[in-house]
């Protein structure tokens, strides 16, 4: 580890200006940069964190079955990553990075990325079984003017970031590459897993993988925009229901492309749950390459086996389509709704081509077309 100050006050003080009335005071205000490196920095940072308020990780090596920990930083602090980060291998939950705070920013450096290793553990089953793997990026309490700027990440084992407790984070930039995984078993490699959020803005991401691109299980005020998601499960919301917290609200997700993908815009409610979907807003999504569904709502979700009976206890209300156009591919479908409690819906320029029209709509509001 190697400290670095950034005032000559502070560097008065400790090479014994004596003319300082109060060194402690100017020791208090000095911020420090610290930069922690190589195989031993996710140990060092863990210890030393909270009296740095930059802190560089440079290259670092972070031992198997150890989170590189950087919860609980001081509020202000700026985390840097340079070069590739790694990690052990082991079987564990992880998570292999954890970041909480407030007013604090996390930037990956030009060149800069985070490898997770991920064809060591991919095997097929994601998180539904086989090997036990890690997830990635805990983002949680992440609160005030918080932010993850241009952070290149690839080959995840599972899940990449969960996104918890935010009430302002931005998220900016940064490519996930998982594409990796596509013949060599990756799966549930969500880029994005959004919950209990009052304040969260993703824009501009770039997301290749094995499962959804964003999934919001709960929260209000929540805006994506600017992204390019392909080899996945589309812009989902939910599945929603069964968790401790089960409501959607005030939810806008706009200006983004979906390729390669088995759906495009899916809201899925989990079968016999309570909760609430309310103000979701899908703004100018291109579609490609879509091999399930274009679009598809349906209020019957259960893990791996919809049941094809929707349940009413989470409503979808206030939903709006706009500008939903492209193609999906001919044994898809374009539009599917399964609903037993959906209304308020508006829906405009909603165009899916390419594939079969449903025969198994159900509880299709007015507004909507199935
Ligand atoms: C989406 O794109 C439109 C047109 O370029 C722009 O006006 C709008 O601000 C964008 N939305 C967001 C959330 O950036």
């Amino acid at each position: 580890m190697q400290y670095t100050t950034s005032t000559l006050a502070l560097a008065l003080a400790l090479f014994g200006g004596s003319a300082l009335a109060t060194p402690i005071q100017v020791e208090e205000r000095a911020s420090t940069s610290c930069t922690f490196s190589g195989s031993t920095g996710a140990a060092a940072v863990a210890k030393s964190k909270t009296s740095c308020s930059a802190i560089v990780l440079s290259s670092l090596v972070v031992p198997a079955g150890t989170t590189l920990d950087l919860t609980g930083l001081k509020q202000g602090t700026t985390v840097t990553f340079q070069g590739t980060t790694t990690f052990g291998y082991k079987e564990w939950a992880g998570p292999l990075v954890s970041v909480s705070g407030t007013d604090i920013s996390v930037t990956g450096a030009s060149g800069a990325i985070l490898d997770g290793g991920g064809a060591k553990y991919w095997d097929g089953q994601g998180s539904n079984g086989g090997k036990t793997k890690p997830k990635f990026f805990y983002a949680h309490n992440m609160i005030g003017k918080s932010s993850i700027n241009s952070l290149n990440i690839k080959n995840t084992p599972v899940q990449v970031y969960s996104v918890n407790g935010a009430d302002g984070l931005t998220i900016n930039g940064g490519t996930i590459d998982n594409s990796a995984g596509d013949a060599g078993g990756g799966h549930n490699t969500d880029c994005f897993d959004v919950g209990s959020i009052t304040g969260l803005t993703i824009s501009g991401i770039t997301c290749k993988n094995q499962d959804d691109c964003l999934a919001i299980n709960s929260g209000t005020d929540i805006t994506f925009t600017g992204g390019t998601c392909s080899g996945g499960h589309g812009l989902s919301i939910g599945s929603v229901g069964g968790r401790s917290d089960n409501t959607v609200s005030g939810v806008t997700i706009e200006n983004s492309s979906i390729s390669n993908s088995q759906n495009g815009v899916r809201i899925k409610t989990v079968s016999g749950a309570t909760g609430s979907v309310k103000g979701v807003t899908y703004k100018n999504i291109k579609l490609s390459g879509i091999t399930k569904y274009g679009v598809v709502i349906e209020q019957d979700y259960e893990n791996g086996s919809p049941t094809g009976t929707p349940t009413s206890g989470v409503p979808i209300t206030g939903l709006t389509l706009n500008g939903i156009t492209g193609s999906v591919t001919s044994s898809a479908t374009e539009v599917q709704i399964l609903c037993a409690a959906c209304s308020g819906w508006t829906w405009s320029g909603v165009s899916v081509t390419g594939g079969k029209k449903s025969s198994s709509c159900k509880g299709v509001p007015s507004g909507a077309s199935c």
